[in-house]
């Protein structure tokens, strides 16, 4: 049995990346990245597009994106990268809001997530998600008392030693905590602890990191 190719047209196509090494990026992610007219992506997943592609990078240029992205749906086919899936705290959700749905089409990734707690062994159908990027940690605490599983997305301000310190002062419950950094990248870290170990470490948390919380 013979499968017609489909054929790319015109439209928003929104690409999970992964979790940042190239190995996952989709044979079929490839193919619409290969083939469409413009990407648009933040600096840290330039690697993903091929040599002399016209790019319009992200950083600091939400607005103006989200508008050539709404100006453009129709004429041209437009990538735009996200990490991880983009069903995921992603800016996947700023771009569906502005279109219709017949202008766009979602191609999933393997969510940071997924990595890390394939790492462990651990499931994640009844995994609880919490971002605190760019958030402040306010109400975080009864959230990981309410759930047995959280997993935290961090930033470079809110890293897992400092969400570990606002939690042990919030919650009594010694929780096992296990911290991903740089899932799949060469200086991908795993460390795991709990809480209040895990409050006092002195690490530089540099790159991407997760926070899985488990008691
Ligand atoms: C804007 S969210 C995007 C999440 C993405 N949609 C996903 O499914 O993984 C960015 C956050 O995801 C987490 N993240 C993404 N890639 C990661 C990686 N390779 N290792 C650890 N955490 C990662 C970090 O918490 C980072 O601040």
């Amino acid at each position: 049995m013979q499968t017609k190719k489909k054929k790319i047209s015109n439209g928003v196509y929104i690409i999970g990346t992964g979790p940042g090494n190239l190995k996952f990026l989709s044979p079929v992610s490839k193919n619409i990245i290969k083939s469409c007219d413009i990407v648009i992506a933040s600096s840290r997943l330039m690697a993903f597009i091929p040599k002399g592609k016209k790019i319009i990078r992200l950083e600091g240029k939400y607005k103006e994106c989200l508008e050539f992205i709404q100006k453009n749906a129709l004429t041209k086919k437009i990538a735009v990268l996200v990490s991880g899936d983009p069903g995921i705290f992603s800016f996947s959700k700023k771009v569906t809001q502005i279109l219709d749905s017949s202008q766009y089409e979602i191609v999933p990734g393997v969510s940071s997530l997924q990595v890390a707690c394939a790492r462990v062994g651990l499931s994640w159908d009844d995994l609880s998600l919490v971002s605190v990027h760019g958030k402040s940690l306010r109400g975080l605490a009864m959230k990981c008392e309410a759930n047995k599983k959280v997993i935290i997305f961090c930033d470079n301000k809110n890293t897992p030693a400092r969400i570990a310190k606002y939690l042990t002062r919030k919650i009594k419950e010694k929780a096992h905590a296990v911290a991903f950094g740089n899932l799949s990248l060469p200086d991908e870290e795993i460390i795991k602890s709990n809480i209040i170990s895990l409050a006092k470490c002195k690490k530089e948390w540099k790159g991407l990191w997760l926070l899985l919380l488990t008691k």
